[in-house]
């Protein structure tokens, strides 16, 4: 850590991201948008996606081993940037590492339950999150008047991770996993998955008009924000390879989908690993 000539603390380790596969850079784009200065490592367990329909047990196995690999790196924070590795692992492995590491739930909620006007607020998710009642039981603890309604949406990250985004496949598989909430008339959803913003059109145009869709990725990156702000731990300078990825399958399909969803040229900055070593 340095202290800067204006008497700011500066720290310039990156922050560490994982998710699954690609859906955390929903977080990523939102977090090099607030905080451009901040150097990012990402990992995106591409070899194992995924987590969604896997046993707590496994989930929680393979959380341990992206912390591990993440803090290989000089890293000050880890961003669980996965609806279900949130859900299923946070509270268990926080307190197994010294890193502080921030998750996708509690920041959702929140932008969902200041957006909700008729207090009916959807949930959607992988069977794991939904199962786990994460974001069900954090709604009812900050906004106990707030009713939930839940749906598991398994299809959806398959549909993500094939770069099915906006066409009549998503919007059939859509239509059948929307239509109980559309019924239930909530006003705001939370996208309990960080895979699905890719999706968001789609949802929206199900939905119809009026229904909020709350991107968990993206809040808990202005989540992150405040979190350095009241910590005085920004980066004051970006290092030469300000942003780092890295997959444990195809580089080629991550940099390719991943290119398209980050509107920014992905190359020479994937590399692949093994993450069984960790
Ligand atoms: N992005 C993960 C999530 O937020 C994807 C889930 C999965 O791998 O099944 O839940």
């Amino acid at each position: 850590m340095r202290i800067e000539k204006n008497n700011q603390k500066a720290d310039n380790r990156a922050i560490g991201v994982f998710d699954s596969g690609l859906g955390g850079l929903t977080a990523v784009k939102e977090l090099m948008h607030t905080l451009p200065k901040e150097n990012i490592v990402y990992f995106g367990d591409t070899g194992r996606v995924p987590y969604g329909t896997r046993s707590n047990e496994t989930i929680i196995k393979y959380v341990h081993q992206d912390i591990r690999f993440l803090l290989n790196f000089n890293i000050k924070l880890i961003v669980v940037a996965c609806g279900t590795a949130s859900s299923v692992a946070l509270e268990k492995v926080r307190t197994q590492f010294e890193v502080p590491i921030v998750g996708v739930v509690k920041p959702a909620v929140e932008k969902a339950i200041s957006l909700t006007h008729s207090k009916r607020i959807g949930i959607i998710g992988t069977p794991s999150t939904i199962n786990s009642k994460s974001y069900v039981r954090s709604i009812a603890q900050m906004a106990p008047d707030v009713k939930t309604f839940d749906k598991a949406c398994p299809l959806f990250v398959p549909l993500v991770e094939n770069g099915y985004l906006d066409n009549q496949v998503a919007r059939l598989v859509a239509q059948e996993y929307l239509e109980p909430l559309k019924k239930e008339r909530v006003d705001t959803i939370i996208m309990g998955c960080t895979h699905y913003p890719l999706l968001k059109e789609t949802i929206c145009k199900v939905m119809g008009e009026g229904v909020a869709l709350v991107d968990p990725g993206a809040e808990t990156a202005k989540y992150v924000k405040t979190f350095l702000d009241e910590k005085k731990t920004f980066a004051h300078e970006a290092s030469k390879q300000q942003y780092r990825y890295f997959v444990s399958d195809s580089i080629a399909h991550f940099e390719e989908l991943g290119s398209l969803f980050l509107q920014k040229k992905m190359q020479n900055c994937v590399e692949k690993i093994d993450i069984e070593q960790y």
